[in-house]
């Protein structure tokens, strides 16, 4: 099994990122995913893509042997060396509004864990989740009768608190069903390090239609990721496509998303995450791009924790659509900005970020020169 894997993967090396690739061999096989007749529509979703040029792998990357890649950590390991290498993004010209919504029309999937309800939610109960409440669901896996009592949708999944693949795309799986239970015209997916810039995002979202099929954010990788989707028990087939990366944050209009029931729906997106055995949001780009067909649209006022955040202007912070903070390369990674409160007060920036945006918030300072 391993020996007739390794030269799979050693074929698909080629030329490729191999990433997500490895995932299985570290993993045991599992059940066959979805049925063989599905495969078409990947297949035929494949050569439309056969256009996107696939770019050599980075020297870093070239020069290590899949026997260097051990576990699930690796793999985001990979992920965030690959990131850090996208140039920046030109600024994207504004477009004209193509449907009136209002915050209303948006579900926000936050999804967290319970080990930090405190450490990170509150946060951002404090700041962006204060003034949207109504658009805001909190996706977790422990009871918490406090946080219940300061937000007012949260939804306890029931799933693994551990960050493992299956534990994350089994917290996507309810939040897609809870998306399409809400009736709502946006679904959009952040994590608890995640701060929204609503205002901005629902101006973005506007110049679209809801109906159309729409999945916007930041690709993590500058090339297609390349995965393996498993027709059989014994039987893969490469695929490349694009992926929002969902430590940005991502949307994806109702249209679309309805499209995506028949691999998202109720349990089949546990088992079109084990086809592919790609974490929850590569899943996601895999369902839209290689299945559906639907091009990602890019985005880069959409910030991951892995990106160099430093980088994100000072004059245009106010039109990022979202923004994060954690460590990158061992140092402590946020926006640059000056702001109501000092770094040692608010090292994520937000509380800063949240006084230039409201600054008829109780809490912030009158009269500060950003
Ligand atoms: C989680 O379990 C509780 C208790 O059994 C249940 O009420 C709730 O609906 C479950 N959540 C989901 C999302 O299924």
């Amino acid at each position: 099994m391993l020996k007739s894997c390794g030269r799979k993967l050693l074929l698909s090396l080629v030329g490729s990122m191999f990433t997500c690739l490895l995932v299985l061999m570290v993993e045991p096989p599992g059940r066959p995913g979805l049925a063989r007749g599905e495969a078409g529509g990947a297949q035929r979703a494949l050569q439309s893509l056969g256009a996107v040029a696939v770019a050599p792998p980075p020297p870093a990357a070239a020069a290590q042997g899949p026997a260097g890649l051990r576990s699930f950590a690796d793999y985001f390991g990979r992920l965030s060396r690959a990131r850090r290498e996208l140039p920046a993004a030109p600024p994207s010209p504004p477009r004209p509004p193509a449907e009136d919504i209002s915050p209303r029309d948006v579900f926000i999937a936050v999804k967290t864990t319970k080990k930090f309800h405190k450490a990170r939610l509150e946060l951002l109960l404090d700041t962006w989740i204060s003034r949207n409440r109504d658009m805001t669901f909190i996706f977790t896996d422990g009871e918490d009768e406090e946080l219940k009592k300061q937000a007012r949708n949260v939804i306890n999944t029931n799933c693994s608190a551990a960050h493992s693949r299956q534990a994350l795309s089994c917290k996507m799986a309810v939040e897609y069903d809870k998306f399409i239970e809400s009736g709502r015209k946006w679904f959009c997916h952040v994590d608890d390090d995640n701060y929204v810039n609503v205002r901005t995002l629902v101006k973005l979202l506007s110049s679209y239609p809801h109906t159309q099929d729409i999945y916007i954010g930041k690709p993590s990788l500058d090339r297609p990721i390349q995965a393996t989707e498993r027709i059989s028990e014994n039987k893969m087939h490469p695929v490349h496509f694009w992926f929002a990366t969902g430590g940005a944050g991502f949307c994806i209009s109702r249209g679309l998303a309805l499209k995506m029931s028949p691999w998202a729906s109720g349990g089949h997106f546990m088992s079109t995450a084990e086809k592919i055995r790609l974490p929850d949001d590569c899943t996601i780009g895999y369902i839209i791009e290689s299945v559906l067909g639907v091009k990602l649209i890019r985005s880069n006022l959409f910030h991951s924790h892995l990106e160099n955040l430093h980088q994100v202007p000072k004059s245009e912070i106010h039109k990022q659509v979202t923004l994060s903070y954690g460590m990158f390369e061992n140092k402590r990674n946020s926006i640059h900005m000056k702001g109501a409160f000092s770094v040692e007060e608010d090292p994520s920036r937000f509380r800063s970020v949240h006084c230039l945006l409201y600054p008829d918030t109780p809490w912030c300072p009158a009269n500060v020169v950003y």
